[in-house]
């Protein structure tokens, strides 16, 4: 019991023998992963992060100096809701499972792996960044992700050792096996194989990569596997600042390109060492694009498998009046006979495309605040979400062309063109040559504005991020 002090927990860790066995055993190969494939060059360093102590809302973190690899993960799921039901699918009403239901055991362990995945895939995607940040406060702030991340794969390696057995116990090693851009044991889907190395992408991917863990956390919060529902629902919490980060890093970049084109009143913003807002619109339809395929095909039996079975909902099931879904349709954009065409589908096979459609809302309400920063220094620029079917490598568009309004084109023109919707070898050039760390105290790259504010209270100059005494 004594060793699991040191492993903040509300699932009585301490009086599950077998679990923590479990956990004893994982516990050495995740560190070694963590030095191994986790933030490099700044594993001995004092880091000011906030660790998760409890899940009451209001006090559930403390924030102090920490090093990384001793960062306490823990494991937290929120309290259970008494009689709860499953709120969805073919057994709506019926108590939710504490246990994994039998006939659903490997779609479950399916769904909860395909999450697994992605919490290492995005460490080590991250791993170089902190040699290149642009101020302590972001350098700070990407350990605090990267250790979150860290933390998302205790919750669902609980849920494997926990619930899973033998099979559990081997994928939580495969776990941290498998790795990301790796050319025989690849992470399993697509955009975690991509590097995030420059901090543009950075604040991109959290801004739209991390929505989508986001959206899929709302998902599996509404499942009908009570222990999954808890654990995704505390994850949430976490996720937020993820985002806050993305959003507020793209929001810096943009902030400090409408400070050059105002002061300047020059439209070179790199002759003056920042971001153009043309690049980082780029940018965002680039890591925009790569996100929409993480929620899978439009038309998927799978979706509608996972749905029926009570697995994984929709965003806020409960603001829904039918919760069985037969009886209804989605519009879904398909090519019948050579025209593209809203076509309605049965909204159980569409379930991915509700889903992503309440994402793409949600990126819609952050472009709208960066274009209110562009806004308020009077500059008529305008950032834009692309088209859905844009530069999509996974379901109904995959095979096509289209351009950022979605007009369909043909292979010659999207080849002709791409340099105008995607990062080019230039952009992405000139985007790393910005990379310089600036890590003295209180100091900040130039190509980023300050932030409004510290973490915690305390001040933009604080030591965010410190050297070993
Ligand atoms: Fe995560
Ligand atoms: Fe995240």
């Amino acid at each position: 019991m004594a060793s699991y002090d040191r492993i903040p927990n509300n699932v009585d860790l301490s009086g599950d023998k077998k679990l923590v066995r479990a956990l004893e055993q994982w516990l050495p190969d995740y560190l070694d992963w963590w030095h191994g494939m986790g933030p490099a060059g700044f594993q001995a360093h004092d880091v000011y992060l906030r660790t998760a102590v409890s899940v009451d809302p209001g006090g559930w973190a403390v924030y102090d100096y920490v090093k990384m690899p001793r960062y306490r993960w823990g494991i937290f799921l929120v309290p259970p809701e008494k009689d709860r039901t499953v709120g969805f699918g073919d057994h709506l009403g019926h108590p939710a499972w504490q246990e994994v239901p039998g006939e659903y055991r490997n779609m479950l362990r399916r769904v909860i792996v395909t999450q697994a995945d992605t919490e290492p895939a995005s460490v080590e995607q991250q791993r170089s960044l902190g040699h290149s940040g642009p101020s302590l406060y972001d350098v700070r702030n990407l350990f605090q992700v990267n250790v979150e991340e860290g933390r998302h794969l205790w919750a669902m390696v609980y849920l494997l050792h926990s619930f899973f057995g033998r099979d559990g116990r081997d994928e939580a090693e495969e776990l941290l096996a498998r790795h990301s851009g790796s050319e025989d044991k690849p992470r399993l889907l697509n955009v975690f194989n991509e590097p995030v190395d420059d901090w543009l992408s950075f604040f991109m991917y959290t801004t739209f990569t991390d929505r989508d863990g986001k959206y899929q956390l709302i998902a599996l919060g509404e499942s009908g596997f009570d222990p999954l529902s808890r654990t995704c629902r505390f994850m949430l919490t976490e996720e937020a600042h993820h985002m806050f980060v993305g959003e507020t890093g793209v929001g810096r970049v943009i902030e400090r390109a409408c400070q050059i084109l105002s002061e300047t009143k020059c439209d070179d913003v790199r002759a003056h060492g920042a971001i153009d807002l043309e690049t980082v619109q780029r940018y965002i339809n680039m890591w925009y694009s790569l996100s929409l395929d993480l929620f899978g095909s439009e038309i998927s039996t799978n979706a509608a498998n996972y749905f029926a079975a009570g697995l994984k909902g929709r965003d806020h099931e409960a603001s829904y009046g039918d919760h069985v879904a037969l009886a209804r349709d989605y519009p879904v954009w398909q090519k019948p006979d050579g025209e593209w065409l809203l076509s309605p589908v049965p909204i159980r096979n569409a379930m991915n495309e509700v889903l992503r459609d309440d994402y793409i809302k949600d990126c819609a309400r952050v472009l709208a605040r960066w274009n209110r920063t562009i806004e308020r220094y009077g500059i008529p620029y305008r950032l834009r979400l692309p088209d859905k079917r844009f530069h999509r490598s996974i379901g109904l568009y995959a095979r096509h062309c289209f351009d950022t309004e979605g007009r369909e084109l043909t292979q010659e023109e999207w080849e002709r063109r791409t340099s105008e919707f995607l990062p080019c070898e230039k952009d992405r050039a000139y985007v790393k040559n910005l990379m310089v760390p600036v890590h003295n105290l209180g100091k900040i790259a130039n190509w980023i504005a300050r932030p409004v504010k510290g973490i915690n209270g305390k001040p933009f100059e604080f030591e965010y991020v410190r050297k070993e005494e």
